[in-house]
């Protein structure tokens, strides 16, 4: 426990009780300690929940937790069943785990490959997550001994070949179902979200680092590079809106056909959203949440546009005004609560169609607009390295006056989220160590620096030339 502040200790408290072991050793964080809790796999350990409770971990120098867990979930790939007769791709890596206690008082492991979930969804966002949080884990503690390792190399392999392989796509974006990620129910999200583009990116970066440059995994490793230098294109381009390119898409033709065409996905004028009139400025702008046929999902994705702002998807320039626009649009994407999922919610015939009638993401709850600390974090690097400090700060002081006294729930409803969720756990674990996360970036350097190594560098040139001749 770092200080004797009210709110911070809170939030240890949290992070603590939520630690569980296995055979004698911490292995993880379960979801949330609520002792009524909405769902039974709140109990379980989420690979996407524990990345916020690793980051506190290891500012801390507690590195045997995060050790642990990124060797558990790896070995856990093997627990894959077949689901409705179907067999799965050994590259996936589980939504969540637990321990169970045989008859005999022998400890194991159970994993969810989405195929307890509700739902059964797909958790495509898992292996990315390892990949990354592998990377942090890495650079942090200076240990190499695990990526280093023949079955890690191999991991890291599996997951591309799985992740790299060539289905429907017809751009460099990755071609997901619906409720793959954080959001993980039905909310039209399927195709190509960019949180998960924004963690795809993170994750060929990754192995673009981190792969051993053998011979055998050259023609690898040329892909991975190919993919992420053309995804970062795309996605700077395709999925960049600003008050520039939001003039053009209303001015669009549509019908283009051919190599000449300029609005190549067909976007129709008329599907650009009311609200968007006078929501931008010269100064801001975001990327948009999907891109596809006759599709450009125009709602603003927080995590996304975070995530794209620490790990650099986002050019410079677009960074910053990713951040400016959470000062220009503070009530609507912050509100008394950072951080809003998603701005705005889908309301009425919209609601009921996209979501399937979803009683726990009727409009502005949980997925659909409501406000989720776990993702302060996020919210606080991006401001920071964007040296926008005040608005990180801001966002804290929102956070310090609730989160404590409202036992760390796991999301706020309302349009300007003044509400406790209506079904949210309270005492979950994310919304702590996210907490916690921010308060360090904001007090300690030391902490930042564990952070920065989220961010990445631009890759070397020769290394590209190197790698493309190989
Ligand atoms: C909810 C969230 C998901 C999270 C899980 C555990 O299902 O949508 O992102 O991993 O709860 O907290």
């Amino acid at each position: 426990m770092k200080s004797k502040d009210p709110a911070l200790e809170s939030a240890y408290e949290v992070l603590q009780d939520a630690i569980f072991h296995y055979r004698g050793e911490p292995l993880g964080t379960v979801a949330a300690r609520d002792p009524y809790l909405v769902a039974p796999n709140y109990e379980e350990c989420f690979v996407r929940d524990f990345v916020p409770s690793a980051l506190v971990f290891l500012m801390d120098g507690e590195s045997t937790i995060v050790r642990n867990f990124l060797r558990t979930v790896l070995d856990l790939r093997d627990q894959q069943r077949v689901m409705e007769g179907h067999q799965r791709a050994p590259g996936l890596m589980p939504a969540s785990f637990k321990v169970v206690v045989d008859g005999d008082g022998e400890e194991r492991l159970v994993a969810d490959f989405g195929d307890l979930a509700i739902g059964r969804v797909a958790p495509v966002d898992s292996a990315l997550w390892w990949m990354i949080l592998l990377r942090l884990y890495t650079l942090t503690t200076g240990d190499r001994s695990l990526v280093d390792s023949p079955p890690f190399q191999e991991g890291i392999r599996t997951t591309l070949d799985l992740y790299l392989k060539e289905s429907f796509e017809t751009s460099p974006a990755m071609l997901v179902p619906d409720a793959s990620f954080m959001i993980d129910r039905r909310m039209s999200v399927y195709g190509h979200p960019l949180e998960i583009q924004a963690l795809f990116y993170a994750a060929l970066r990754t192995a673009l680092d981190f792969l051993h440059p053998t011979e055998g995994n050259a023609r690898l490793r040329k892909m991975v590079l190919k993919r992420f230098q053309t995804l970062r294109s795309y996605v700077r381009i395709y999925y960049w809106l600003d008050l520039q390119r939001l003039n053009e898409i209303h001015r669009y033709h549509a019908e283009e056909f051919g190599h000449e065409a300029v609005n190549v996905f067909n976007i129709y004028p008329e599907s650009i959203p009311d609200w968007l009139d006078g929501w931008l400025d010269n100064d801001t702008g975001y990327f948009v949440g999907n891109l596809g046929p006759g599709r450009m999902d125009f709602r603003h994705f927080a995590f996304g546009n975070l995530l794209a702002v620490i790990f650099g998807l986002a050019a410079p320039e677009q960074a910053q005004r990713i951040t400016t626009l959470y000062d220009r649009r503070w009530d609507d994407l912050v509100g008394h609560m950072p951080v809003k999922i998603l701005f705005p919610a889908a309301e009425g015939k919209e609601w009921a169609f996209i979501t399937g009638n979803d009683p726990k993401n009727v409009p502005w709850s949980y997925h659909n607009g409501g406000s989720w600390p776990a993702l302060l974090w996020a919210f606080t690097g991006a401001a920071l390295l964007t040296g926008r400090g005040d608005l990180a700060e801001r966002g804290l002081q929102l956070a310090t006056q609730r989160l404590p006294t409202d036992n760390w729930p796991e999301y706020y409803d309302g349009r300007h989220g003044g509400l406790i969720g209506r079904r949210a756990n309270y005492y979950q674990t994310w919304s702590a160590a996210a907490y916690i996360i921010a308060r360090r970036l904001l007090e300690d350097e030391a902490a930042f620096e564990v952070f920065r190594n989220l961010a990445f560098d631009e890759l070397d040139p020769e290394v590209e030339a190197h790698i493309l001749a190989s």
